[in-house]
């Protein structure tokens, strides 16, 4: 049995989408696709009535923290937001010490997101029976809803037969936790060719790469994919010296509307968020017609209403 799954395979903690079935990732996507559509079995907003969420930030967010907000809210859970900043964090409490104070008040879900690489699965490891934790982002690891509404978004654009597309992972990749999920995700739906593309300072020297055609050139890569999987330069968690200048990042790794012309035409472009404007992405890919960057952010409410129900139903 593993931390996140029962031995009967339901999940008790959403910590990484690594080694998750198949099975398990379609029942998320079409669970958050029938919240969409408004086809929800039961009344969405009574789902979690009674039940109280946190969302545990140690990091800064902005999308990820206030989608899990509206998601628990369309639920009808307790939501209760914890701010670093203003908390006893600054007088040197530990998140351990944190997490197990606020579960003491009676708090079931947790949305955790920490610097430290494995700091979701440690607060998971000493959570009481019938305490969930969902990572919501730790360090390089892993951040498993944006992977899923990443999927679930190309998914809306291009239909469910992944094994047809073609798809480039641009940029930043050595710092992401997000290219880690997507990879996780596109990898368990069964996607037909994953290019990675970056300077090789910013590439991985671990198995995060696996399977991927690897390079640097990024209109090679472009040539013909169907979607464009771009990241942001995580300029807060890089050692001096990684990129020469922004100016050169952008010559070399910017996707522009020329570039873009090389992919598919009716490729689509995929962004996280936040988005260093004039860096990784240019104003008319960010804001143009094949931009999923805002169809990204709605279908990161359901997605996370998706999970919160399965975890806390
Ligand atoms: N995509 C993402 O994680 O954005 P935030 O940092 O704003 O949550």
């Amino acid at each position: 049995m593993s931390l996140q799954t029962t031995e009967d395979g339901r999940l008790r903690h959403l910590l990484t989408l690594e080694g998750l079935p198949r099975a398990t990732l379609v029942a998320l996507l079409d669970r958050a696709q029938a919240f969409i559509d408004g086809e929800g079995a039961a009344d969405p907003r009574t789902a979690l009535a009674g039940v109280a969420a946190c969302t545990l930030f140690f990091e800064p967010s902005t999308r990820t923290r206030l989608s899990f907000q509206r998601a628990a809210q369309r639920l009808g859970a307790d939501v209760l937001a914890f701010d670093a900043s203003t908390s006893s964090t600054s007088k040197g409490e530990t998140a351990l010490d944190t997490f197990r104070n606020i579960e003491a008040m009676g708090v079931r879900g947790f949305i955790v997101r920490h610097r430290e690489d494995g700091a979701a699965a440690m607060l998971a490891a000493s959570a009481q029976p019938g305490t969930a934790v969902v990572n919501a982002g730790d360090g390089r690891s892993a951040h498993p809803t944006q992977g899923l509404l990443d999927v679930l978004s190309l998914r809306q654009a291009k239909g469910a037969d992944f094994g047809a597309l073609k798809v480039a992972v641009v940029g930043d990749i050595r710092h992401s936790r997000v290219a880690r999920s997507e990879l996780h995700a596109l990898r368990a739906l069964g996607i037909g060719e994953i290019r990675a593309c970056g300077p090789a300072s910013l590439l991985p020297d671990d198995a995060t790469l696996a399977g991927c055609s690897v390079g640097g050139d990024l209109d090679a890569a472009l040539d013909g994919v169907d979607a464009v999987f771009m990241l942001r330069l995580q300029r807060e968690r890089m050692e001096e010296g990684l990129v020469p200048s922004l100016e050169a990042y952008h010559r070399d790794y910017g996707l522009t509307a020329a570039r873009l012309r090389r992919a598919a035409p009716d490729a689509v472009i995929l962004h996280p968020g936040p988005m260093n404007r004039g860096v990784e992405i240019s104003d008319e890919v960010a804001d143009g017609p094949q931009s999923l960057v805002l169809r990204q952010v709605a279908n990161g409410v359901a997605v996370r209403m998706a999970v919160l129900e399965a975890l806390l139903a």
